[in-house]
Protein backbone atom coordinates (compact mmCIF):
# COMPACT_ATOMS: atom_id res chain seq x y z
CA UNK A 1 0.00 0.00 0.00
CA UNK A 2 1.09 3.55 -1.21
CA UNK A 3 2.75 5.80 1.89
CA UNK A 4 -0.29 8.11 1.28
CA UNK A 5 -2.71 5.59 2.49
CA UNK A 6 -1.33 6.22 5.88
CA UNK A 7 -2.68 9.06 7.66
CA UNK A 8 -6.43 8.77 6.60
CA UNK A 9 -8.68 8.86 10.18
CA UNK A 10 -11.75 6.62 10.37
CA UNK A 11 -14.78 7.81 9.86
CA UNK A 12 -17.67 7.10 12.61
CA UNK A 13 -19.90 5.44 9.78
CA UNK A 14 -17.20 2.17 10.28
CA UNK A 15 -18.13 1.60 14.03
CA UNK A 16 -20.70 -0.22 13.36
CA UNK A 17 -18.10 -2.98 12.00
CA UNK A 18 -15.86 -2.19 14.67
CA UNK A 19 -18.10 -2.77 17.40
CA UNK A 20 -20.14 -5.58 16.01
CA UNK A 21 -20.60 -8.86 18.12
CA UNK A 22 -18.89 -10.62 15.99
CA UNK A 23 -15.31 -9.06 16.45
CA UNK A 24 -15.15 -10.89 19.72
CA UNK A 25 -14.73 -14.40 17.66
CA UNK A 26 -11.76 -12.80 15.36
CA UNK A 27 -10.49 -10.06 18.30
CA UNK A 28 -11.31 -11.13 21.69
CA UNK A 29 -10.90 -8.36 23.59
CA UNK A 30 -9.83 -10.60 27.26
CA UNK A 31 -7.82 -12.98 25.72
CA UNK A 32 -5.80 -10.12 23.90
CA UNK A 33 -5.41 -7.96 26.84
CA UNK A 34 -5.68 -11.05 29.84
CA UNK A 35 -2.02 -11.03 30.18
CA UNK A 36 -1.31 -7.36 30.55
CA UNK A 37 -4.34 -6.02 32.70
CA UNK A 38 -5.43 -6.85 36.32
CA UNK A 39 -8.25 -5.23 38.50
CA UNK A 40 -7.31 -1.61 39.95
CA UNK A 41 -5.31 -0.70 37.16
CA UNK A 42 -5.48 3.01 35.47
CA UNK A 43 -5.44 1.88 31.39
CA UNK A 44 -5.69 4.07 28.14
CA UNK A 45 -7.41 3.24 24.65
CA UNK A 46 -5.78 5.29 22.54
CA UNK A 47 -7.99 6.61 19.68
CA UNK A 48 -10.81 4.33 21.44
CA UNK A 49 -13.42 4.27 18.10
CA UNK A 50 -16.62 3.51 19.29
CA UNK A 51 -15.22 1.68 22.82
CA UNK A 52 -15.26 -1.58 21.54
CA UNK A 53 -11.95 -2.37 23.44
CA UNK A 54 -12.87 0.03 26.19
CA UNK A 55 -15.63 -1.49 27.77
CA UNK A 56 -14.03 -4.55 28.06
CA UNK A 57 -11.50 -2.79 30.13
CA UNK A 58 -13.81 -1.70 31.83
CA UNK A 59 -14.65 -4.69 32.83
CA UNK A 60 -11.57 -6.08 33.27
CA UNK A 61 -10.11 -3.19 35.80
CA UNK A 62 -12.85 -3.49 37.82
CA UNK A 63 -15.09 -1.47 39.82
CA UNK A 64 -11.68 0.36 41.53
CA UNK A 65 -9.74 0.85 38.43
CA UNK A 66 -10.17 3.62 35.79
CA UNK A 67 -10.17 3.51 31.65
CA UNK A 68 -9.37 6.21 29.67
CA UNK A 69 -10.94 6.52 26.29
CA UNK A 70 -9.63 8.84 24.21
CA UNK A 71 -10.22 9.94 20.74
CA UNK A 72 -9.88 12.57 18.17
CA UNK A 73 -13.02 12.23 17.12
CA UNK A 74 -15.90 13.50 19.53
CA UNK A 75 -18.15 11.59 17.61
CA UNK A 76 -16.28 8.41 18.58
CA UNK A 77 -16.39 9.67 22.56
CA UNK A 78 -19.94 9.85 22.30
CA UNK A 79 -20.39 6.43 20.40
CA UNK A 80 -18.48 4.96 23.20
CA UNK A 81 -20.54 7.03 25.96
CA UNK A 82 -23.72 5.19 25.05
CA UNK A 83 -21.97 2.07 24.34
CA UNK A 84 -20.57 1.96 28.06
CA UNK A 85 -23.71 3.05 29.67
CA UNK A 86 -25.26 0.02 28.10
CA UNK A 87 -22.99 -2.17 29.24
CA UNK A 88 -23.38 -0.63 33.01
CA UNK A 89 -19.65 0.29 32.77
CA UNK A 90 -19.92 4.26 31.92
CA UNK A 91 -18.51 4.95 35.68
CA UNK A 92 -15.26 3.58 35.35
CA UNK A 93 -14.26 5.48 31.86
CA UNK A 94 -13.27 8.98 31.43
CA UNK A 95 -13.74 10.11 27.90
CA UNK A 96 -10.88 12.11 26.26
CA UNK A 97 -10.80 14.48 23.59
CA UNK A 98 -6.88 14.26 21.92
CA UNK A 99 -5.56 16.90 19.61
CA UNK A 100 -4.42 15.22 15.89
CA UNK A 101 -0.86 16.21 17.64
CA UNK A 102 -1.11 15.99 20.94
CA UNK A 103 -2.66 13.42 23.34
CA UNK A 104 -3.04 15.81 25.73
CA UNK A 105 -2.68 13.13 29.03
CA UNK A 106 0.59 14.65 30.21
CA UNK A 107 -0.94 14.51 33.94
CA UNK A 108 -1.46 10.59 33.67
CA UNK A 109 0.52 7.68 34.75
CA UNK A 110 -0.61 4.56 33.39
CA UNK A 111 -0.23 0.94 33.69
CA UNK A 112 -1.11 -0.15 30.22
CA UNK A 113 -2.04 1.72 26.86
CA UNK A 114 -3.60 0.40 23.85
CA UNK A 115 -3.34 1.26 20.46
CA UNK A 116 -5.64 -0.57 18.37
CA UNK A 117 -5.51 0.10 14.67
CA UNK A 118 -4.94 4.25 15.43
CA UNK A 119 -0.53 4.79 14.81
CA UNK A 120 -1.18 4.61 11.16
CA UNK A 121 -3.60 7.53 11.16
CA UNK A 122 -1.35 9.41 13.48
CA UNK A 123 0.12 12.28 11.41
CA UNK A 124 3.23 12.68 13.87
CA UNK A 125 3.58 9.26 14.55
CA UNK A 126 7.13 9.78 16.34
CA UNK A 127 5.58 12.83 18.65
CA UNK A 128 2.69 10.10 19.08
CA UNK A 129 5.00 7.19 20.56
CA UNK A 130 7.24 9.53 22.48
CA UNK A 131 3.70 11.36 24.46
CA UNK A 132 2.86 7.66 24.85
CA UNK A 133 6.25 6.64 27.04
CA UNK A 134 5.91 9.19 28.64
CA UNK A 135 2.52 8.55 30.61
CA UNK A 136 3.60 5.04 30.99
CA UNK A 137 4.64 3.84 34.40
CA UNK A 138 7.76 1.90 34.57
CA UNK A 139 6.22 -1.51 34.59
CA UNK A 140 3.46 -0.41 31.76
CA UNK A 141 3.14 -2.48 28.89
CA UNK A 142 1.90 -0.60 25.35
CA UNK A 143 0.11 -3.16 23.23
CA UNK A 144 0.49 -1.79 19.74
CA UNK A 145 -1.68 -3.31 16.71
CA UNK A 146 -2.07 -2.29 13.20
CA UNK A 147 -4.16 -4.16 10.35
CA UNK A 148 -2.19 -5.71 7.80
CA UNK A 149 -4.76 -4.26 4.54
CA UNK A 150 -3.43 -0.99 5.47
CA UNK A 151 0.14 -1.30 6.65
CA UNK A 152 2.84 -2.64 4.65
CA UNK A 153 5.51 -4.71 6.30
CA UNK A 154 8.01 -1.88 5.43
CA UNK A 155 5.47 0.95 6.75
CA UNK A 156 5.39 -1.81 10.11
CA UNK A 157 8.60 -1.74 10.76
CA UNK A 158 9.22 2.36 10.29
CA UNK A 159 6.71 2.56 12.88
CA UNK A 160 8.41 -0.21 15.16
CA UNK A 161 11.73 2.01 14.36
CA UNK A 162 10.05 5.52 15.51
CA UNK A 163 8.49 3.76 18.46
CA UNK A 164 12.33 2.73 19.10
CA UNK A 165 13.47 5.85 18.95
CA UNK A 166 10.79 6.91 21.29
CA UNK A 167 11.96 5.13 24.36
CA UNK A 168 9.96 1.93 23.72
CA UNK A 169 11.39 -1.13 24.06
CA UNK A 170 10.10 -4.53 22.06
CA UNK A 171 9.29 -7.22 24.49
CA UNK A 172 7.29 -9.66 22.40
CA UNK A 173 5.60 -10.26 19.37
CA UNK A 174 2.10 -10.79 19.31
CA UNK A 175 -0.38 -12.87 16.71
CA UNK A 176 -3.71 -12.38 15.80
CA UNK A 177 -5.59 -12.68 12.67
CA UNK A 178 -5.53 -9.75 10.11
CA UNK A 179 -3.09 -7.48 12.20
CA UNK A 180 0.85 -6.97 12.71
CA UNK A 181 0.97 -6.26 16.70
CA UNK A 182 3.42 -6.13 19.24
CA UNK A 183 4.13 -5.41 22.77
CA UNK A 184 6.03 -2.64 24.49
CA UNK A 185 7.97 -1.96 27.68
CA UNK A 186 9.70 1.10 28.61
CA UNK A 187 13.97 1.29 28.24
CA UNK A 188 15.48 1.37 31.53
C1 LIG B 1 -9.70 2.33 12.91
S1 LIG B 1 -10.33 3.23 14.29
C2 LIG B 1 -10.04 2.03 15.58
C3 LIG B 1 -10.95 2.22 16.75
C4 LIG B 1 -10.73 1.25 17.92
N1 LIG B 1 -9.37 1.30 18.42
C5 LIG B 1 -11.10 -0.16 17.56
O1 LIG B 1 -10.20 -0.97 17.29
O2 LIG B 1 -12.31 -0.43 17.54
C6 LIG B 1 -9.07 4.45 14.63
C7 LIG B 1 -9.44 5.48 15.66
O3 LIG B 1 -8.28 6.27 15.96
C8 LIG B 1 -8.67 7.62 16.10
N2 LIG B 1 -7.49 8.48 15.87
C9 LIG B 1 -6.86 8.72 14.70
N3 LIG B 1 -5.83 9.58 14.89
C10 LIG B 1 -5.80 9.88 16.22
C11 LIG B 1 -4.98 10.70 17.03
N4 LIG B 1 -3.97 11.41 16.51
N5 LIG B 1 -5.24 10.78 18.35
C12 LIG B 1 -6.29 10.07 18.88
N6 LIG B 1 -7.11 9.27 18.16
C13 LIG B 1 -6.87 9.17 16.84
C14 LIG B 1 -9.77 7.80 15.07
O4 LIG B 1 -10.58 8.92 15.35
C15 LIG B 1 -10.51 6.47 15.18
O5 LIG B 1 -11.54 6.53 16.14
Amino acid sequence: MADEALGHVCPPSVIKWLNSPLRKLLQNPKKIMGAYVKPGDVVVDLGCGGGFFSVALAEMVGENGRVIAADLQKEMLDITRDFAAKRGVLERITLHQCYAEDIALSEEKVDFVLAFYVVHEVPNRKEFLRQVSQIMKPDARFLLIEPKHHVTPSQYEGILNEANSAGLKLLTNVKLPFSRSVVFGLES
